[in-house]
């Protein structure tokens, strides 16, 4: 990652955590950008900008970053609502459709932020596409004894699966859940809709990284003359 990719990043999640207000439950997301803003949410309750708020996270990398910034946690057993989400992704259409996973937490991203009443999406412009499936794999995670039935069926659908192995692990991506991944390639993804609802029917796949509909606000980081804005 260039120092411009993490200046983007880190504006970018500085420009999401502004828009956090005191006394709301803020559903916190995954990935490096988001980390950012979950730094910076931390700074502005430390410095007493912000009060009163609780997160709720998304993945185990979520609850290291609030327990590290001091972020009071709260579960989806305990509120009935969360006011506001921030989150990455992996790629961003121009309807606001999101491939999000690459960090294998998706099924939890996707149940927290799709209850926010509001979910801002944090990216660099790298992330923007044209057409999902362009540059990014679609995640699916599935239950480890599903794996070979959901691949065959996922190759009917016209994808190319393969399963997610680790890197400096011997052996397969293991989910916060304790699942496993399989990255499916598409030619091209037309009709993302409709896709996120077939794979979901499939038996043994417990949620794909298609976010249909979900995000409303894209903030974007980008490098414009040597500096970096958001727009
Ligand atoms: C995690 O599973 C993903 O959905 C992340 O939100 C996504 O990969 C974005 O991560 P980065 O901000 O690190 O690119």
């Amino acid at each position: 990652t260039s120092d411009l990719t993490v200046i983007m990043k880190q504006e970018v999640g500085k420009a999401a955590a502004a828009k956090v207000k005191s006394d709301s439950v803020v559903g916190l997301g995954t990935g490096s950008t988001t980390a950012y803003a979950i730094e910076y949410i931390g700074e502005r309750l430390r410095s007493g900008d912000l009060k009163n708020i609780v997160g709720i996270t998304t993945s185990f990398q979520g609850e290291v970053l609030a327990r590290k910034y001091n972020i009071p946690l709260t579960t989806l057993d305990v509120v009935d609502h969360i006011d506001i989400a921030i989150d990455g992704a992996d790629e961003v259409d121009p309807q606001k459709n999101l491939i999000k996973g690459g960090g294998a937490a998706h099924t939890q991203e996707k149940l927290v932020d799709s209850l926010a009443a509001q979910f801002i999406v944090v990216v660099d412009s790298n992330k923007l596409v044209d057409k999902l499936g362009s540059t990014f794999l679609l995640p699916v995670e599935v239950i480890p004894k599903a794996v070979m039935p959901v691949m065959r069926r996922l190759e009917q659908l016209g994808g190319k699966p393969e399963l997610r192995m680790g890197i400096r692990k011997a052996g397969p991506v293991v989910t916060d859940q304790g699942n496993l991944v399989i990255d499916v390639k598409f030619d091209s993804i037309d009709d993302p809709a409709t896709l996120e609802m077939t794979i979901n029917n499939i038996p043994g796949v417990l949620e794909n990284g298609l976010f249909v509909g979900v995000a409303d606000l894209i903030l974007v980081g980008e490098i414009i003359d040597g500096k970096a804005v958001v727009r």
